[in-house]
């Protein structure tokens, strides 16, 4: 049998492994394992990776050889060539870009370049934060004594390198000690004190463990405490420590920095959790006093990666039982067993009686009793041997190997009992490697001789409390240092940015929290992330903002395992968690401690996460692209530290915003044990804080070239590469006797490269506020600069240096230079009415106080903001006219205002019909608002397009929208649905087909058009046009649906659909494999969903196989939808919405 052809799992068929043992074979550089349980054999080759050095030697197993030499990292007998530290870092850079499925990238290259170059100069390098937890994941995955490696993904790793002193290695430690112990819900972490290497000199933790019972030797040679650590209690004692002399008294840590004596710190009791030793039955053995800690964490072992080491590095994981049984039963420990089993009333001379065995078993069940009836995290040898198990297979099928020492891994009792047993194991070293080390006092030179060991150096309990007290207020401060919040976001129109800002905000208060654009991000660090908030925006419908596509794509694609981008397509919807899956998060919740030790591993096991989306409940698929990140994080095993919050836009968005902060906050504070270090309140207040201050801005002149360039300005605060086309002509589309415009507007691209794109594709464009709006609103202000001027506003900054607080004016980047006129035309949006944070700075303005009071009620963004903000739809120079006495000033507006946006519309011409020119259709919206008895409002850009002269230049760019483009070949059915303005993509498609036909002789197919208006006689969009393409066999069917024709019911799209094309669809769909495309209002494009969904059941298809139908043809991409919001009956639309909210009181969370 082929190789090729073998099982993925590295599992050998019966009768194969003669075969691959025969040393005349072929395949003989497979080694074999087999389980004698279960006959299985498997083929481990990741020994051929191991470090050259091995465990046993040609002529003696080593195998029970506690200490083996090649397993001691000496700095006494080792000598590392450069040349040896580059083999190494090549390997673990080589393993690091492998593991990230960027083996042999350009980034890979780079890296491995700058690695050699590091060592050639510096004879070492740095590891960069996500190698250093790559690296400490790894080494635990390696680590052959460790039975519970099946976590080893799940490991908080805290990058303490940085520190210099012992003081600051004794708070990293209580910080460790307290996020590890996280009250008895035991958490693997891992602290990294500064490597070894001649800059930083030595750093150690002089203890074996960092909690363990002192050893006080007696003058008879007997021992009170634990034993094994009589020596290091007795060099406690000569540096000054004084035990109470107690069986379980917590020994000081010894803490060595930059090669300096060491510092003796007292583990602070509130940090040391420990339990006491009951048995279910045995009321006596509470008696014997017995009690262990809970958090095992070893501190004396050096951790090698990749050539760089790190003799200080304290990392725990959670208790065996049998690990507790023996440090209580073992004669060289506490040596319990006897007294124990006489308690039990056993004869203990005879040891075939098994007394031992007896005790011993009884002991370990009081262990595990007492450990779990306090909710403390402990395993019993069955289920880590079994989980031990599942780790092996799973490492063989993902690494092809799994070294691991058998010695070690079979628990100290039952050991045949448990699977482990009968599993043969290869025990071999790979890089990254744990070590053990010289104890660190054999190693070390006492420079201060007061200190010499022998001689006592007093530490007074005070100078102890006042370390203590020192570190505790010290650990919020450094724990914001090391654990870092990232805030993903990803926005079409602003909002979520600025959310993410205040959450940036809140979190700083504790975290080292910073914001990444998801489209900025590279996904596959996503994994090295300790704590991730996602606030985004659903666009579309359900779908993902144009910048968090790739991130959704991505994180689809990491989901699923795949190496490269899947071709299938991300589709929010079809990614949300189902109902129930939901619902489990709450009882998951419920319960007073969750299990860590559960052994579902995902990708993103460490990585806590929490998700707020913004949305619209006028959207059918609300918040989709919030659930749908929600749910792939969760289906990774990320741990979701409080569930989605949602804000709908119509709907108290910034309230639900800002309770689902506080709750997030608080979540992570819990989770990071930083609860009673942060001062909840204070960092809530920042959710409210505005922080303008009048006096803290000033404008500066500047000269009037600065304002050259508008569309590079635009381009640079909207993170966009912008253009500029220039306004060739704006024809009315609709007739003389419609009292309604819709433009079509021509524009010239100046053959600019950044402006080319396909048929499908939108034109983002970046209006003007209207004159008149922009003139009231400077007359207005109290202190505007004149409004030609050109001007920079800077702001007042402070600074506290040792001098004191030190003020500097700087320059305030939020807007380029430029004259108030301008920012108020073609940078702030002046036209939606504000947010309760801005009206709560105009109630600060308003001198009269029953102004002031209604602006206060209003900025709570109550009930009466909401109704007040959609019947009044106030832009900014209304609110000045309802509140006269408002004192503005112009910084106010520069500094608070939120941008102006680009509007989008779907490109209405083919490149190839019309080179150089791109074609718009523009419906021009005004509209009344207070329900039709209020003043007249234009739309900023339609209106804009409407107004500007032939010639003007427009700043723009291209939105590519892949997913809405013509099926390559030009035979396959297509229907395009677009009522009113909808029909604006589909004048492209049918121009590309002419375009085709006549120059590529290519053949159509049917495509069929199904429009939609008020009245034959007014708004008939492109009817010639459509005419002409159909005489030229472009256009195969049209069909027109007229709302408002009179003496005729009201006819929309979908009713023709269904009633009555309703065979020829499924048949050019269905039968031909054809491709759907709807455009327009979102919802129409629901209701043709439906309808079309009615037209599948009537052709025969079951009402949920019609459901799946679409979904898969959206991830085929055969269902396109290119929506362009809530833009048919708007008012009326969001209204009924807005009531059934309020009806239903949907509260968010
Ligand atoms: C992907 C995409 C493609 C698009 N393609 C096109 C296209 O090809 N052609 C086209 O014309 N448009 C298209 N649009 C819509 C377009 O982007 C603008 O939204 C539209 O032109 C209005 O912009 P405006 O600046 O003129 O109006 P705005 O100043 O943005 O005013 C519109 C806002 O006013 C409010 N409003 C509107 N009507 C009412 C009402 N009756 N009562 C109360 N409030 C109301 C609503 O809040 C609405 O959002 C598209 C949108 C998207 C997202
Ligand atoms: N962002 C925005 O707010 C925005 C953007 C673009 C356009 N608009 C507004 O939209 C209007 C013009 O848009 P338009 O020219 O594209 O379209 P339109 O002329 O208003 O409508 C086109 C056709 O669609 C029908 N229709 C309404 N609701 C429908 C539904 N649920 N399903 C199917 N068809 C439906 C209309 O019928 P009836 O009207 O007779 O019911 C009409 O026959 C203007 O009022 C403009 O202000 C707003
Ligand atoms: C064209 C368009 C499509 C939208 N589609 C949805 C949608 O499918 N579901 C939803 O909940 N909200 C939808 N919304 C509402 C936005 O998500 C909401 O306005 C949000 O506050 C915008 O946040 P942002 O500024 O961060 O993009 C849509 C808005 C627009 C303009």
């Amino acid at each position: 049998m082929d190789g090729s052809q073998k099982p993925r799992n590295n599992e050998i068929l019966p009768g194969e492994r003669a075969e691959l043992r025969n040393p005349s074979s072929s395949k003989q550089r497979f080694e074999t394992l087999k389980n004698w349980e279960t006959d299985k054999v498997q083929r481990d080759t990741l020994h051929l990776k191991a470090c050259p050095v091995n465990v046993c030697d040609r002529a003696k197993c080593n195998g029970s050889v506690m200490n083996p030499s090649q397993m001691i990292s000496d700095p006494r007998n080792e000598s590392r060539s450069p040349e040896d530290i580059v083999q190494l870092a090549t390997d673990f850079i080589d393993q690091y870009y492998e593991s990230a499925k960027r083996f042999k990238s350009e980034a890979h290259l780079n890296r491995l370049h700058e690695v050699k170059q590091s060592i050639k100069g510096q004879g070492t390098f740095t590891l960069t934060e996500h190698e250093l937890i790559f690296g400490a994941k790894t080494a635990w995955r390696n680590a052959p004594r460790c039975i519970g490696r099946i976590q080893w993904n799940k490991l908080q790793v805290f990058d303490c390198r940085h520190i210099t002193s012992t003081a600051e290695m004794f708070e990293a430690i209580c910080t460790h000690l307290k996020y590890a112990t996280n009250k008895g819900n035991i958490r693997s972490c891992i602290t990294f004190f500064p490597p070894r290497n001649e800059a930083n000199g030595e750093f150690r933790v002089w203890n074996p463990q960092l909690i363990r019972y002192a050893g006080y030797r007696q003058l008879d040679g007997s021992v009170i405490g634990d034993p094994v650590n009589v020596e290091f209690t007795q060099i406690c004692e000569r540096l000054g420590w004084v035990g109470k002399g107690g069986r379980f008294d917590v020994l000081p840590l010894l803490l060595q920095a930059n090669s300096k004596d060491p510092d003796m710190y007292e583990v602070p009791t509130n940090l040391v959790l420990e339990v006491d030793i009951k048995h279910p039955k045995f009321d006596w053995l509470e008696k014997m006093g017995l009690k262990w800690y809970a958090v095992p964490a070893v501190s004396n072992m050096l951790i090698d990666i990749g050539g760089i080491q790190f003799p200080a590095c304290p990392f725990n994981g959670w208790f065996m039982g049998t690990e507790i049984g023996r440090d209580l039963c073992d004669t060289t420990r506490y040596n319990i067993l006897e007294p124990l089993a006489k308690q039990m009333g056993l004869h203990t001379k005879n040891n075939s009686s098994l007394w031992k065995d007896k005790a011993v078993l009884e002991l370990n069940i009081s262990i595990l009793h007492s450990f779990q009836s306090n909710n403390v995290t402990i395993m019993d040898h069955h289920a880590a041997t079994e989980s031990f198990m599942k780790h092996f297979s799973n490492e063989l099928r993902l690494r092809g190997g799994c070294p691991g020492d058998w010695v070690w891994l079979v628990p100290p009792v039952s050991g045949s009992t448990t699977p482990i047993f009968h599993q043969e194991i290869f025990n071999y070293i790979l890089n990254p490697t744990c070590y053990y080390q010289p104890d660190a006092w054999k190693l070390h030179t006492l420079k201060n001789r007061d200190q010499k060991v022998g001689k006592t150096k007093k530490i007074h309990f005070k100078e102890l409390a006042r370390f203590v007290l020192l570190a505790s207020t010290m650990m919020t401060k450094a724990m914001a240092k090391r654990v870092k919040a990232t805030i993903f976001y990803a926005t079409e129109t602003g909002k979520s940015l600025t959310y993410a800002k205040i959450l940036r905000e809140i979190f700083n208060h504790a975290f080292d929290a910073k914001i990444v654009a998801m489209d900025e991000y590279d996904i596959w660090l996503l994994e090295y992330e300790s704590l991730v908030l996602v606030v985004t925006s659903t666009f579309g419908n359900g779908d993902p903002p144009e910048n968090g596509e790739t991130f959704a794509q991505a994180l689809q694609d990491m989901g699923n395992g795949d190496n490269e981008s899947s071709s299938k397509k991300f589709d929010s919807v079809n990614t949300v968690a189902p109902l129930q899956k939901r619902v489990s998060f709450h009882a998951k919740n419920t319960t007073a401690n969750q299990d860590n030790t559960s052994e579902e591993q995902g990708i993103l096991a460490n990585v806590k996460f929490s998700v707020f989306g913004l949305g619209s409940r006028a959207y059918p698929n609300f918040c989709a692209f919030g659930h749908a990140i929600d749910t792939m994080l969760g289906d990774m095993k990320a741990e979701r530290l409080l569930e989605i919050g949602e804000g709908d836009e119509l709907s108290g968005q910034e309230d639900s915003f800002r309770h689902w902060a506080q709750n997030v906050f608080s979540a992570a504070c819990d989770s990071f044990c930083l609860k009673e270090d942060v001062n909840i309140e204070i960092a809530n207040a920042s959710l409210s804080n505005t922080t303008y201050h009048p006096s803290n801005y000033r404008f500066k002149s500047v000269d009037i070239a600065a304002e050259e360039n508008i569309t590079g300005d635009l381009g640079k605060m909207h993170k966009k590469h912008l253009s500029s086309c220039r306004l060739i002509e704006r024809i009315n589309l609709q007739s003389a006797e419609s009292k309604r415009s819709t433009i079509l507007v021509k524009l010239d691209t100046n053959d600019s490269p950044l402006l080319d794109f396909e048929p499908g594709d939108h034109l983002g464009i970046y209006p003007c506020n209207q004159p008149e709006l922009v003139d009231g609103l400077i007359s207005k202000l109290e202190d505007a600069p004149a409004k030609d001027d050109v001007i920079q506003m800077e702001t007042l900054k402070r600074k506290n240096t040792h001098l004191g607080i030190i003020e500097n004016w700087e320059a305030d980047v939020r807007l380029p230079p430029c004259s108030l006129r301008t920012a108020l035309t073609r940078f702030l949006d002046i036209t939606t009415p504000p947010t309760p944070q801005i009206l709560s700075l105009l109630a600060e303005c308003a001198q009269d106080e029953n102004e002031k009071t209604k602006l206060k009620v209003l900025s709570e963004g109550s009930f009466a903001y909401e109704d007040w903000k959609f019947q009044s739809f106030p832009n900014f120079l209304e609110i000045l006219e309802e509140f006269p006495s408002i004192k503005l000033s112009s910084s106010l507006l520069l500094s608070q205002l939120p941008f102006l946006q680009c509007r989008y519309y779907s490109i209405s011409s083919s490149p190839n019909y019309h080179p150089g020119q791109i074609h718009c259709t523009v419906s021009v919206v005004s509209y009344t608002t207070k329900g039709g008895s209020g003043p007249v409002h234009h739309g900023v850009c339609s209106s804009y397009l409407n107004r500007i002269p032939a010639g003007e230049k427009i700043s723009c760019f291209i939105r590519h929208a892949s997913g809405f483009r013509l099926p390559k070949d030009p035979s396959t059915p297509c229907l395009l649905i677009g009522p009113g303005t909808g029909i604006a993509p589909f004048r492209s498609f049918w121009q590309q087909r002419i375009y085709e036909t006549s120059s590529e002789a290519k053949v159509n197919g049917t495509m069929a058009l199904l429009f939609g208006c008020r009245h034959p006689l007014h708004d008939h969009l492109y009817k010639k046009e459509v005419e002409e393409a159909k005489k030229l066999g472009v256009i195969s069917h049209s069909y027109t649906a007229f709302s408002r024709s009179p003496h005729t019911p009201k006819t929309y799209v979908q009713h023709i659909l269904e009633n009555e094309i309703s065979d020829f669809v499924f048949d050019s769909i269905h039968n031909r494999n054809g491709h759907f495309y709807v455009c327009g209002d979102v919802t129409m494009a629901a209701d043709v969903n439906r309808a079309f969904k009615s037209v599948l059941v009537k052709n025969g298809m079951m009402k949920e196989d019609s459901d799946n139908y679409i979904r898969k043809m959206k991830s085929d991409n055969r269902y396109h939808e290119d929506i362009f919001g809530v833009t048919l009956r708007t008012s009326e639309v969001t209204d009924s919405v807005r009531k059934h909210v309020r009806k239903n009181s949907i509260k968010p969370l």
